[in-house]
């Protein structure tokens, strides 16, 4: 039997350095080594042994066994370098070959306003803030102090999607979100999708974006809000640029006004951008209403807050001089990689 193991080790030692490649030399594995190879075989057969012969054929079946495991590894490692070998030699790369050109993009105008104007607030110690666009009736209207006959609750003006549930109309209800869940002093901007009833022409949109503004904490009064707005305006639209407040309403607000910039175009002469006027209606703002600041767990008595919203689209037409809104959104590259 001592013999037979023998002569089984020196033919599976010479399959194995023949072995041409790894499939082979795993059959050759599984012919010596597996559960049904000659070396089990052999281990079986060892009852009909004598009580001597047994361990001395017993360790010598482990070392064969050893012995080819570790020669099936060599040879795996051999053959598996040659392989890699032979594919590095065979599938070159041609590196004159002439590459395609990728086309690269440009950053969309709004997303530049975007970008300008959170850079701006971001450098003034705002941080920036995020709410669903599908969003309740609660936080976009009642939170915000808009009472329940308030025309922008209209069926005809805002998009429902079930009785209390829309696509938010403005961003103001993230204002609402934040003071929930904040502690003052509250620093933030949100800029975001909202969306109208509105027809497309040249200066309106279903869908658009504004960027909201909010600060709450003690003692903040309207001369923060127009120093903080004047700023705002110069390093967006230009050193030169003017500011006016003009009064007007708005539910969350009280006082609530209207900002208009200078011409940053014509610096106030009139002109084309601003149509003769010399201004150009910039954005809402206020300082928030006490009933807002109650609404959303905040004392009155305490703290006070500016805030302020505007329409993104409206900067960017007038920065880059874009005189209908429709080609925003038509994904002309040739009129997009302009800006
Ligand atoms: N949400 C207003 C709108 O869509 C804009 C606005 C006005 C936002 C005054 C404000 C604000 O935060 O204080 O017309």
């Amino acid at each position: 039997m001592q013999e037979q193991i023998e002569v089984m080790k020196k033919a599976s030692m010479l399959e194995i350095a023949n072995a041409k490649d790894l499939k082979q030399l795993q059959d050759i594995k599984v012919q010596y080594l597996g559960k049904k190879g000659k070396l089990t075989t052999v281990l079986r057969g060892m009852g009909g042994l004598s009580a001597e012969e047994r361990p001395i054929v017993g360790k010598l079946v482990n070392e064969v066994r050893d012995r080819l495991e570790e020669e099936f590894t060599k040879k795996e490692k051999q053959l598996e370098k040659e392989e890699l070998q032979k594919r590095l030699e065979t599938e070159n790369i041609d590196v004159t070959e002439p590459s395609k050109k990728t086309k690269l993009g440009s950053i969309h105008p709004i997303t530049q306003v975007i970008q300008e104007v959170e850079a701006i607030f971001l450098g003034m110690g705002y941080q920036i803030a995020d709410g669903p666009e599908v969003e309740k009736t609660f936080y976009n209207f009642d939170q915000l102090n808009a009472p329940a006959d308030h025309p922008s609750r209209d069926l005809q003006d805002t998009f429902y999607i079930t009785e209390d549930i829309i696509l938010r109309s403005q961003t103001s209800p993230v204002q609402a979100r934040v003071m929930e869940t904040q502690k003052p002093p509250i620093k933030i901007i949100c800029p975001g999708t909202v969306y109208r009833s509105d027809a497309v022409d040249a200066t309106h949109s279903p869908v658009f974006h504004q960027i909201e503004g909010l600060v709450v904490d003690k003692n903040i009064a309207m001369t923060d809000l127009k120093g903080t707005l004047e700023m705002f305006a110069k390093k967006c639209l230009g050193e030169n640029t003017k500011i006016r407040f003009r009064p007007h309403h708005f539910p969350f607000t009280e006082p609530s006004a209207e900002a208009d910039v200078s011409c940053f175009v014509c610096g106030g002469k009139g002109c084309r951008v601003c149509k003769g006027e010399g201004w150009i209606e910039l954005l809402g703002c206020g300082m928030v209403h006490p009933n807002v600041l109650r609404n959303c767990g905040i004392d009155p008595e305490v703290y006070s807050g500016f805030a302020f919203g505007f329409g993104v689209e409206r900067i960017a037409m007038a920065k880059f001089g874009i005189e209908d809104m429709r080609l925003l959104y038509e994904n002309d590259v040739r009129f997009l990689k302009q800006f």
